[in-house]
């Protein structure tokens, strides 16, 4: 759906940051503007970039969606889901936290006259989903993912406890990021970086749904299957 399936040197770079997260984000990292000056080509935009255009339209071919829901992770070693879920989903999410909230703060300072009580409040949990999610990230990477590669399973109880509720909490303020942009749909008539704010947010949601899932209901339980302990790398 957010993946650019085709891509032409002619597109118009605003309107396919409109319709594809994926083009959005590829142009926020290589510093192409889209919001003021949408209505060039992506061969106009490459070039006044100093970029090849071959390996833009590459890069923005080559995103792809995130994980691999082919592997069975229910039955890799542990030490593989750990890592597993830092490369595909903690990594990823570093990087795109910031964007998220320079976008919010560049949806509300735009819009603020005539939404701007919903744009607050966007912009609010997405800078405090972004704190939190990144203490919880560095919790996990820094002790309870060690604890679980190193094969000290009877003693993560307490640390468990702990990042499933801070995993609820993420919940909460998905659910009420969904409220408030009405499921991610973009108001009639909004600019192209409002549509990639609400792509974003939506893209964001999948993935912390999967990211979320993968740690509560298949990493958590098996390190409290006795099993486990023997099929430690
Ligand atoms: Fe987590
Ligand atoms: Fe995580």
């Amino acid at each position: 759906m957010n993946t650019p399936k085709t891509v032409s040197e002619s597109d118009k770079i605003g309107p396919l940051a409109g319709r594809s997260v994926v083009a959005a984000r590829v142009f926020d990292r290589l510093g192409i503007e889209y919001c003021c000056s949408g209505d060039r080509t992506i061969g106009e935009a490459a070039k006044q970039r100093g970029l090849a255009v071959d390996l833009l339209i590459a890069e923005l071919l080559a995103e792809s969606e995130l994980g691999d829901p082919a592997t069975d992770w229910a039955g890799a070693p542990l030490a593989e889901l750990t890592r597993h879920i830092v490369a595909a989903y903690h990594r990823p999410l570093e990087a795109e936290l910031p964007r998220l909230v320079a976008l919010a703060e560049r949806v509300l300072a735009a819009h603020q006259h005539h939404d701007g009580k919903r744009l607050r409040r966007v912009r609010d949990i997405v800078v405090e989903l972004s704190e939190e999610l990144l203490r919880n990230m560095a919790k996990e990477e820094r002790v309870l993912f060690p604890m679980i590669e190193r094969g000290a399973l009877e003693a993560l109880g307490a640390p468990i406890r702990c990042i499933r509720s801070e995993h609820e909490e993420a919940g909460a303020a998905l659910a009420r990021l969904r409220t408030l942009t009405e499921d991610y749909r973009a108001p009639e008539g909004a600019c192209a970086t409002w549509k990639a704010l609400w792509g974003g947010l939506e893209r964001f949601d999948v993935d912390l749904r999967r990211h979320v899932h993968l740690e509560n209901n298949i990493l958590f339980p098996r390190t409290a299957d006795p099993s486990e302990a023997l099929s430690i790398e």
